[in-house]
């Protein structure tokens, strides 16, 4: 996949792809990423990138020659990618959304700085908006790492394990198990006798309870979309026997 991000700060994105993870997909050729500094595309002396809003008020918004130019260079370099703005109004950045996007051979990500950019780039420069939450960053930069590296760690031979980015939170609709490696015992704290034996079948319905613990206490809107599978059912259906039993014996006292 061939990433490109326009940005009035390319080295923020260069220092994220130099490490880890990132750095070995563009190694070994999964990804090549570059940044494209939007001032350079400014033709006047002072290389201008903002200026003041029509119809007054604070702040500053950028202007549409230079991001139009670097928009234009980036497509010729990537014709058949989204030109896609991070924005606080963009559609929800998710783990489905993510997947979509680590099918595409190439993607622009348009970095916004200021108040936002002249609306006059959405007629045909803009191609999408994407958000990564419901609250508002100084730009996009931080965003488009964000959405680099959950896309990049979804492209086939990028994660060490086969399995590894299938097993994700959300990736099966579940937020994931707790892990743990040794030493057995950790400031008096021991890893669950069940993932000591050695046994792989109950080690794997031990995650699996795991998971359905922590998606029910911390995301039920997530079990709540879910067609739970017969052995999911038999594993809630053991926790509501406990706290039956639970129960019964609180009232008899
Ligand atoms: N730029 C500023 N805030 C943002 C957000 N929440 N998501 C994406 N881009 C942004």
């Amino acid at each position: 996949m061939q990433i490109l991000v326009l940005t009035l700060f390319p080295e923020m994105v260069d220092a994220f792809w130099s490490h880890g993870i990132m750095r070995k997909a563009v190694e070994q050729g999964s990804i090549t990423a570059a940044a494209l500094n939007i001032r350079d595309f400014a033709t006047d002396r002072h290389q201008v990138t903002d200026d003041r809003p029509y119809g007054g008020g604070s702040g500053m918004v950028m202007k549409p020659e230079p991001l139009a130019a670097a928009i234009r260079t980036a497509r010729a370099r990537a014709p058949a990618a989204p030109v896609i703005l991070m924005a606080p109004q963009g559609r929800m950045f998710c783990q489905t959304v993510a997947r979509e996007m680590a099918a595409l051979p190439e993607i622009i990500l348009v970095c916004g700085r200021y108040e936002g950019v002249d609306d006059r780039l959405y007629r045909d420069l803009i191609t999408d908006e994407l958000s990564i939450g419901d609250y508002v960053l100084t730009g996009g930069e931080v965003a488009a790492m964000a959405v680099i590296d959950a896309v990049t760690r979804l492209i086939p031979g990028v994660l060490g394990g086969a399995d590894s980015a299938e097993r994700d939170s959300f990736s099966n609709g579940l937020l994931e198990h707790p892990h743990y490696t040794r030493p057995p015992v950790f400031e008096g704290a021991e890893v669950p006798e069940v993932l000591l034996a050695g046994h792989h079948r109950n080690s794997e319905r031990w995650r699996l309870a795991a998971s359905l613990m922590r998606t029910f206490v911390n995301r039920p809107d997530l079990l709540r979309q879910r067609v739970l599978t017969d052995e999911e059912i038999d594993i809630m259906r053991s926790w509501q026997d406990d706290l039956s039993r639970l129960l019964d014996k609180a009232k008899s006292y």
